[in-house]
């Protein structure tokens, strides 16, 4: 018998978020707080309401309020304080190292600078590694449905915070978008010195996961879900042990299944496929990490030992360098050996 519960045994693990956007940690009462002190209008009366306009029918649909909720975040004191709320409520259940996305073109498209947005979340993030110990990476994401000419614009924009920024990824309406449709502006990253990420088979089918490795050279697959529609793809996928950055809650709020038991995560770690399990957009879809985590362990029956693997997959599948990835997994096994799991 074990002498914790998993709930507490998924609490205390250290673990790496590597699938968030920054604009969806915006819980209702900061975008109150923060709509007040900038006099801007929001179309709810109360954070109930805000709560009830939260029932999305596919990516679309969130994709619309999401946008709408970030139109509140001028300042860079309202970018600090978002990433600053996520920070802390992470670091309470021991998220130790996280790779965000921002998303640029919602803000820079209606006027805010870009300087204000990444000075704002990166002085948070630099705040969260000297108080909370929080180690991270930052992935600028173009938006797909904007064309080309915006994404090389932004592209333009980051080179002077090269240093800041680990990696660029491409995010919003999938279908219809196909990751061909940025293959230069990738290639242009890439020769910049940039990783690339794409989120791929969220919605969208296999051929955009084959696209977004062939084409943009991703080292890791946001989402990814639709590879199992495609037996040589998942080869490819385990051969080159290309990380597919899962997130439970989000495909279920988004109808893309419909019930957690249903959730593709088991079936892919008994195909040997890397995966990891993420929040997305937290504040929208109901739960952060570790709800996560718990919800589809209970959903999938998943065992210590599983959830363990997808813990250190979680670092695994990181951008830190590998004496912190060894560091990390055998205080990670150590862990699991208090707690009766073993090894093998
Ligand atoms: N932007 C924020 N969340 C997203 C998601 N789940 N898919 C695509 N774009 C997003
Ligand atoms: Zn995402």
């Amino acid at each position: 018998m074990y002498t914790t519960s998993i709930e507490k045994f998924i609490e205390d693990i250290p673990k790496a978020e590597l699938h968030l956007h920054i604009e969806g940690t915006f819980e209702p009462e900061l975008m109150f707080k923060i709509a007040q002190r900038n006099h801007k209008e929001i179309p709810y009366n109360s954070i109930e309401e805000v709560k009830n306009a939260y029932r999305f029918n596919n990516l679309q649909e969130f994709l619309d309020i999401y946008y709408a909720g970030a139109g509140v975040l001028i300042t860079e004191q309202d970018f600090y304080d978002l990433t600053w709320a996520y920070l802390t409520k992470v670091h309470k259940q021991n998220v130790t190292h996280v790779e965000i996305f921002f998303d640029p073109q919602t803000h820079t498209e209606r006027g805010i600078s870009f300087d204000i947005v990444i000075n704002g979340i990166r002085n948070a993030l630099e705040d969260g590694i000297s108080k909370l110990g929080i180690s991270y990476k930052l992935i600028m994401s173009f938006l797909r449905h904007l064309d080309e000419s915006s994404a090389f614009k932004t592209l333009e924009h980051a080179i002077p915070y090269k240093k800041w920024i680990t990696a660029v990824g491409l995010d919003s309406s999938e279908l219809g978008n196909p990751p061909s449709k940025f293959e230069r502006v990738f290639t242009k990253a890439r020769a910049e010195g940039y990783q690339t990420v794409a989120h791929a088979g969220e919605e969208g089918p296999a051929t955009y996961i084959w696209e977004a490795l062939d084409l943009l050279k991703v080292t890791r697959i946001d989402h990814g879900n639709s590879c199992l529609d495609d037996e040589q793809l998942v080869q490819k996928l385990v051969a080159s042990q290309i990380p597919l950055t899962l997130c439970p809650l989000s495909n279920l709020e988004l109808k893309v299944i419909t019930d957690l038991k249903d959730h593709p995560i088991k079936k892919m770690m008994d195909k040997n496929l890397l995966v990891t399990i993420n929040s997305d957009d937290p504040a929208y879809f109901g739960g952060y990490i570790n709800k996560n985590y718990l919800e589809t362990a209970k959903a999938l029956n998943l065992s210590r030992k599983q959830i363990t693997t997808l813990v250190k997959n979680s670092f695994k599948a990181s951008w830190l360098s590998e004496e912190e990835k060894e560091r990390i997994i055998k205080e990670i096994d150590f862990y699991a050996y208090q707690n009766q799991i073993s090894k093998n």
